[in-house]
């Protein structure tokens, strides 16, 4: 170096520097060029370092911080070669032969997809979808509908209570009133939702399920009509050989009432087939009249039926799954199997 001018020689160190930075094809080369000028006992910088002494003092302070300089300068571009290196080449680790990585798409839920279908074959029959307030008064959930407070329904065992007299719904049912409030007859409805129960969490129960209501309201409709749109509901949904039974059953809001049940035919991949047992779908009956004079009807004048559908256990009998929890779980592996 020249002693006359030692910021020259720093100035041309680091141009020689920075282009053997740039030229360094790979880790090795670049570390090589790291030691070569900044090494600590070696480096060239290091060397320009030591000859301070032969510097005069009054130009030091302005030598050594030139030299700082031009050794953070070369520090960074060492570093910004070193990560230009690390990513991969295209050509040397891309194998255009791999199979893609296949692209992760959302699915809807099991249950919901069992409600959409349920849902789309009495709006094709001509109903209406309504719905109401999952947190609804007690009036709403028992008294309009006939059902005394204390009828076991309505118990703390049974029911959870936000406060005194509001309640998480135990059924879809007080949809039916809200739904006769807000409306004239005709009626035409299905109204799906969450309902909340004081259960134990088994492979039959959870505390919060799907209920799908129906209610039909208008002059002249009988147990027949109710008979008749059920039969084609699950013919449509779970084909023409479908049976359906109705067995009498009670509840406080309907009268007569009675549960629901099919049995399907199963068609094997080699073409014989078996039946199903028969399958509990639902509570239903014509609704009493108390409840359609507690809407402001006149009972006299209006009849109707009505029906609370569980579609998590049309799901699981659907996909064959034996514990109702699973739906619940949330473990993507199981779900994705149902993702359409
Ligand atoms: N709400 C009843 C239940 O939860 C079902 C039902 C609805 C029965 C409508 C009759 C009419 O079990």
């Amino acid at each position: 170096m020249s002693e006359s001018n030692p910021i020259a020689d720093l100035q041309a160190l680091e141009k020689e520097a920075l282009a053997a930075v740039k030229s360094a094809q790979d880790r090795e080369s670049l570390e090589e060029v790291r030691v070569m000028y900044l090494g600590r006992s070696e480096g060239r910088l290091s060397a320009i370092l030591r000859g301070l002494s032969q510097v005069p003092v009054e130009r030091r302070p302005e030598v050594g911080k030139s030299a700082n300089a031009v050794k953070e300068r070369v520090s960074t571009a060492l570093e910004a070669r070193q990560s230009e290196l690390v990513a991969p080449s295209a050509e040397s680790e891309l194998d255009l032969t791999m199979p893609g990585r296949s692209r992760w798409r959302g699915g809807l839920h099991p249950i919901t997809q069992a409600v959409d279908e349920i849902w789309h074959i009495f709006r094709d029959l001509g109903f209406a979808r309504a719905r109401g307030p999952e947190a609804d008064t007690v009036w709403y959930n028992f008294e309009a509908l006939n059902t005394p407070l204390d009828h076991p329904a309505a118990d703390e065992q049974d029911t959870l209570y936000l406060v005194d007299s509001v309640l998480l719904r135990s059924h879809t049912s007080p949809v039916q009133m809200r739904t006769m409030e807000a409306n004239e007859p005709p009626i035409r409805i299905i109204a799906p939702g969450w309902v909340y129960r004081r259960d134990t969490y088994d492979a039959t129960h959870t505390p919060a399920f799907m209920q799908i209501e129906g209610l039909v309201i208008d002059e002249g409709i009988t147990f027949v009509d109710f008979k008749a749109t059920l039969a084609e509901f699950a013919r449509r949904y779970w084909g023409p050989d479908t049976q359906v039974r109705f067995r009498p059953s009670y509840f406080p809001f309907t009268e007569p009432s009675a549960e629901v049940d099919v049995k399907r035919i199963i068609t094997r991949p080699d073409g014989t087939q078996y039946e199903t047992e028969w399958l509990e779908i639902m509570g239903s009956g014509m609704v009493d009249p108390n409840v359609i004079a507690n809407a402001g009807y006149d009972p006299e004048r209006y009849t109707g039926w009505a029906f609370g559908m569980g579609p998590g256990r049309i799901a699981m009998l659907k996909h064959g799954v034996q514990d109702l929890r699973t739906f619940f779980e949330n473990d993507i592996r199981f779900l994705e199997q149902f993702a359409r």
